[in-house]
């Protein structure tokens, strides 16, 4: 007999996206979209489609640009949320209708404020609606874990009648604790015969720290689906991590012997473009994507690996695609060889992509000589991404200290005329800040900050990445540099056209749409 199969649904881009800081646009989804798809996780959220038009267009957009796995759509269980998710989902290959109510007496009161006959009927009508759109239709039980039991195995069966495929249970608020977890998972099974014609799903937030403890108890009590996302990003304290709950999967298979469909070498890398993109970095001790994942301390553990890895490793770094250190290609490399090494990385570029770089590449190894996988990485992930500069940084002077008031002095240029401004503020970043409002006629809030440096050394590269709001329209940018206010200056610039961007391209959609 084959080993079981646990589906991996990920929702980086739903449920993940809702984490502060973590709110990703249209082609940063569909790039995270095309990584996951690497993974090969076996569903990927898209987004929740009536939310906002960007989380329409991401759903639309990712179920275009990847066509193997399930995209799932979420929506309430209404039905102008249901259409408005199958509007967003139709193209897909394989779409997935993501409907959802709470059942907990708690929400049901002073949320919904519905009976819980009235809720009941309101989740068989949506089941009804979305199964009359398409066959893959998933109900979530929001705050299951804190809903009656009776009550639930009720709901459960309803909307398994009415056609729900998968059957999520999520701990919305993280409160479950493993045995728990498990025993509810087991008893759902036990009272719901007609639960082993549909997939039951876990959906566990952190708030406890046990979502991926909680996850792994329930694979082991019978469900087969496990809803997570990449570095455990999330509503509060985030989301069962998927590579924690992969890697302990595969790693303690002799405990847990089901299998997933995902690529473990593409962990590494899936951790990084996230990080990438929002600019919200895994801390140092994470498991399996942290830095100090696979660092070796103290002396007798090193001792002990040199000796013999398994000493202290259960893992390798390479199993999950980290530590890549072997050069790949140098300065002499042509065209065909960058492809060769880009396809072997899981990366199919198009044409014009291999052009960009190639130019992008030959520029980097005339300045490193050497050239790693890591760097290839950055060049696919970061250099491909296409937004047009609508303005460019020329020159960016600033002054502060304790004693004086800052003021900076930002020239720009348009593609036609150069402009410059001086600006006070409060700190240099300020100054620079308003500088450019004063050019470009935009007015923008820093939401969020953050400097970290990526080289060591006196001649360290910083890298900055802010998050912008542009009076209710947000955006992020980031840049790196030696120097703090260029790299300021630059990220600022990043997100103003990121966002100048993303208004053009609505601009054309509704357009084309009109
Ligand atoms: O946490 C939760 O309950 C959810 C549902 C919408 C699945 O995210
Ligand atoms: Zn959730």
């Amino acid at each position: 007999m084959g080993q079981a199969r646990v589906s991996i649904f990920d929702t980086t881009l739903r449920d993940g996206e809702q984490s502060p800081g973590c709110s990703m646009n249209v082609d940063e989804k569909v790039r995270m979209a095309r990584q996951l798809d690497l993974l090969g996780v076996d569903i990927i959220e898209a987004g929740f489609p009536v939310a906002s038009e960007d989380d329409f267009a991401a759903v639309q957009a990712v179920a275009r640009a990847c066509r193997r796995p399930i995209i799932a759509g979420l929506c309430r269980a209404l039905p102008q949320d249901i259409t408005r998710a199958w509007e967003a989902l139709r193209g897909a290959a394989r779409p997935r209708l993501h409907t959802f109510l709470a059942t907990s007496d708690i929400h049901l009161h002073h949320k919904l404020n519905k009976t819980r006959a009235e809720a009941l009927e309101m989740a068989v009508a949506g089941v009804r609606m979305a199964k009359s759109l398409t066959a893959d239709v998933e109900f979530s039980a929001e705050d299951a874990t804190r809903t009656d039991v009776d009550y639930l195995c009720q709901v459960v069966a309803a909307v398994i009648e009415a056609g729900a495929t998968v059957v999520n249970i999520p701990d919305t608020v993280g409160y479950a604790i493993p045995s728990e977890f498990s025993q509810l998972i087991r008893t759902l099974l036990a009272r719901v015969p007609d639960l082993s014609k549909a997939v039951l799903s876990v959906h566990c937030h952190d708030d406890l720290g046990l979502a991926v403890a909680n996850s792994l108890a329930a694979v082991e009590a019978g469900a087969r689906q496990v809803e997570c996302t990449i570095n455990g990003i999330g509503e509060r304290a985030g989301n069962a991590s998927l590579e924690e709950v992969v890697m302990a999967l595969q790693v303690r298979g002799d405990r847990l012997p089901f299998g997933t469909g995902v690529v473990p070498e593409q962990i590494t890398r899936s951790s990084q473009l996230l990080s990438n993109i929002t600019g919200v970095h895994v801390q140092p001790n994470k498991a399996i994507v942290g830095r100090n994942a696979f660092a070796h301390e103290a002396g007798i553990h090193q001792h002990g690996v040199l000796q013999h890895r398994r000493t202290y490793e259960i893992m390798t770094p390479e199993s999950v695609g980290a530590r890549t250190q072997s050069l790949v290609l140098g300065k002499h490399s042509g065209r065909h060889a960058l492809d060769q090494r880009f396809k072997e990385m899981g990366f199919t570029l198009s044409k014009a992509e291999l052009e960009k770089a190639y130019k992008i590449f030959i520029k980097l190894a005339d300045q490193k000589k050497e050239i790693f996988e890591e760097d290839l990485l950055a060049i696919v992930q970061d250099g491909l991404a296409q937004i047009p500069e609508v303005w460019k940084l020329r020159a960016v002077q600033a002054t502060a200290g304790t004693s004086a008031t800052s003021t900076a002095l930002v020239t720009l240029w348009d593609g036609e005329v150069e402009s410059t401004e001086t600006a006070p503020g409060d700190g240099p970043v300020n100054a620079v800040c308003t500088a450019i409002d004063k050019l470009t006629g935009l007015r923008g809030t820093l939401l969020d900050y953050a400097v970290r440096s990526i080289t060591m050394g006196a001649d360290a590269v910083g890298e900055v990445f802010v998050h912008v709001d542009f009076g209710g329209s947000a955006a992020s940018g980031k840049a790196a540099s030696t120097d703090i206010v260029d790299a300021s200056a630059r990220a600022y610039l990043n997100a103003v056209n990121k966002l100048l961007y993303a208004r053009g391209s609505r601009a054309l959609q509704s357009a084309a749409s009109a």
